[in-house]
């Protein structure tokens, strides 16, 4: 029998345990603070900027929403960002990604300081992440990590194969499962023999962004399997880059879509919203 892994009930969890430190943390002065930027009106991007503001009210974490229009410019959003960097009440920057075509999303990223930089995307919180050091981890990635070790599924010294290699989840991705002692494998779209490398995986982590691409052909009987995809299906339902009823049955493991690492990235936006004041000297 396969485990289910549940990303709702465990980004509930995490929540739950974040909403008691925020708690904690108030009595103690400390309050945190996330502005989330919106440029435009893209349903997709507003159903996302929506959700992280319930879940900052549901933890005990201010939001401030700054909701920008369509034909804003790189200045005007520069000055903006540059303002609640200097902003000692904002503990946490989040500009929602995609931005409009006129607009240079790197040059934007780069302008968040990077101790306000809750998204994990400055680069210089991905050298911190690289080199070890303390920093913001990208939420999809770190969320990926908490899903497998609260399901009881140890990293060290698995093969680890990741398909994708964006910036947001393949190579952080890489990086984290490093850091837990996973051998780790990077996988993309001009890779020769996928199936092969894949067969390899004890620990499977698909970002193709294809639907329904990975079958049982490419999975190693008794493989743990996340899909990070999101996609919907000829009868409009939510599906993954994993074709769930064909792989599940292979695997000691799997998330489903929806249900399964979706959830967990709010969560961790959520706590690298807290880890903002959890390290702050204690105010007077
Ligand atoms: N757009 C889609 N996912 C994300 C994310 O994790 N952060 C930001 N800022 N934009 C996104």
């Amino acid at each position: 029998m396969s485990q289910l892994i549940d990303g709702k009930q465990i980004s509930k969890q995490i929540k739950d345990e974040l909403k008691d430190e925020v708690a904690r943390l108030a009595a103690m002065g400390k309050h945190a603070c996330l502005a989330v930027v919106q440029v435009g009106n893209d349903p997709a991007s507003s159903v996302y900027v929506n959700n992280k503001k319930k879940a900052c009210a549901y933890i005990g974490i201010e939001s401030r929403s700054y909701e920008l229009p369509e034909e804003t410019t790189e200045e005007e959003l520069t000055a903006l960002v540059e303002k609640l960097n200097r902003d000692e009440g904002v503990n946490g920057i989040l500009v929602q990604l995609p931005l409009p075509s006129h607009i240079d999303e790197d040059r934007i990223i780069r302008t968040i300081s990077p101790d306000k930089d809750v998204d994990g995307f400055h680069p210089v919180s991905v050298g911190r992440l690289w080199i070890g050091e303390k920093g913001f981890l990208s939420c999809t990635p770190a969320g990926i990590i908490q899903l497998l070790k609260r399901s009881g599924i140890s990293i060290e010294g698995k093969e680890c194969v990741i398909i994708g290699r964006s910036n947001i989840v393949g190579k952080p991705m890489a990086a984290l499962l490093l850091r837990e002692n996973g051998t780790v494998t990077i996988a993309h779209s001009r890779t020769k023999n996928l199936q092969e490398i894949t067969r390899r995986a004890d620990i499977l982590i698909v970002a193709i962004g294809k639907r329904q691409f990975i079958t049982a052909d490419y999975v190693r009987e008794g493989a743990v399997v996340i899909d990070v995809g999101m996609h919907r299906d000829e009868n409009n339902h939510l599906c993954g880059d994993v074709d769930f009823a064909d792989v599940e049955p292979h695997t000691s493991a799997i998330t489903p879509v929806p249900g399964g690492v979706g959830p967990m990235t709010i969560a961790m936006l959520m706590n690298n919203c807290v880890e903002t004041i959890r390290t702050q000297e204690e105010r007077a």
